[in-house]
């Protein structure tokens, strides 16, 4: 315990340089009954009542026809993404400047800082941090933005100083084509950061826009929420992609089997570094797209297959009675 207690001071320290702390002295982590989720409430923000991330109810979001798209600017660029490192609580890749993100409902332009990932324990196992109706995805890539290039411990002081873009990645069979191979390259280089603490240079192999592949930049949902990792931070604004990426099943298990927690080689692997969903208080989810309410879809499916049957059956020359 004593030795847990030293790393989670560490590691708030090495997630946020330069960032300021009252509460700093607390300690935290993913699996433990002295530092677990559940004690995370004396941390900081914790016990706010915007916190992240949340399962998402389909039913209960409200349409709003004005967001549109994100807007992205330089994601496509390979020379973007530097250094990769664990800091034994998720591996991060720190970003070069100009990529940028705007779009309605978010109150300027944001450039990306960091990406980090969560992630279960291999694909029986999943590991995403928000949920849709209760489904829980094999991981979640974050891509963190400050509004006009703070730094991130100056967007800690401003209610909408960061905006994450938060995409479900999900292990499957048929993954395959460009956006698999860039998830096999990129999650390759894991095997170099094994221990907290060490990193290595990613030199321009893959871009965002690469990891993201065909993601429906038009489909996603809003919503105001926090830091999922201690202080909480209630400074971001969330959009949480609809259309999970999907990636070759290996890529998943790469995660928790490469990653470890401790800066030794034997170490207890990295697993389940996702924070349990929170309540949504008086929040209201907005989403982009229009997606039908879901007991109108049964009714429309049974017309359409009646319409079939009847095509059906007029094709063969007599009508059911
Ligand atoms: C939807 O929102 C209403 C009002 O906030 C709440 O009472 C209800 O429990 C929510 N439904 C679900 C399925 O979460
Ligand atoms: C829809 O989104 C826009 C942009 O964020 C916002 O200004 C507006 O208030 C929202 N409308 C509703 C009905 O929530
Ligand atoms: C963004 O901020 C960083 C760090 O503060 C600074 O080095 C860089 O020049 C800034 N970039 C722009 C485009 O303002
Ligand atoms: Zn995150």
């Amino acid at each position: 315990m004593a030795l847990t207690r030293v790393q989670g001071i560490f590691t708030l320290v090495l997630l946020l340089p330069g960032a300021c702390y009252a509460a700093v002295g607390g300690s935290w982590c993913y699996v433990g009954e002295m530092c677990g989720p559940p004690t995370w409430v004396s941390l900081g923000h914790c016990a706010g009542k915007r916190q992240s991330p949340i399962d998402i109810v389909t039913a209960n979001v409200s349409f709003n026809s004005t967001l549109g798209p994100v807007i992205l600017s330089g994601y496509g660029d390979h020379k973007k993404l530097r250094d990769m490192s664990n800091t034994g609580i998720t591996v991060d890749v720190d970003l070069k400047d100009g990529l940028l993100l705007t779009g309605n409902g978010l109150p300027g332009t944001y450039m990306a800082k960091t990406i980090h990932l969560h992630w279960g324990n291999g694909p029986a196992n999943p590991g995403s941090e928000h949920c849709i109706d209760g489904k829980r995805y094999s991981m979640e890539m974050h891509i963190v933005h400050t509004r006009d290039n703070m730094s991130l411990s100056d967007a800690m002081q401003d209610p909408q100083g960061l905006a994450v873009l938060g995409f479900f990645v999900q292990a499957s069979d048929s993954a395959k084509g460009k956006t698999a191979k860039a998830w096999e390259s990129f999650s390759k280089n894991l095997q170099r950061i094994a221990k907290k603490g060490s990193d290595t240079d990613l030199q321009g192999a893959v871009s965002l826009q690469d990891l993201m592949g065909s993601t429906n930049l038009a489909r996603y949902y809003r919503y105001s929420g926090s830091l999922t990792t201690p202080n909480c931070d209630e400074v971001v604004i969330w959009s949480v992609f609809a259309d999970p990426i999907l990636v070759p099943t290996k890529v998943v298990a790469f995660f928790p089997f490469n990653i470890r927690s401790t800066d030794s080689s034997v170490g207890p692997h990295l697993e389940n570094n996702f924070r349990p969903t929170q309540p949504i208080h008086d929040r209201m989810v907005e989403v982009s797209f229009f997606a039908k309410p879901r007991s109108a879809a049964p009714q429309a499916s049974q017309t359409t297959a009646l319409i079939l049957l009847f095509l059906g059956v007029s094709a063969l020359g007599f009508l059911p009675v």
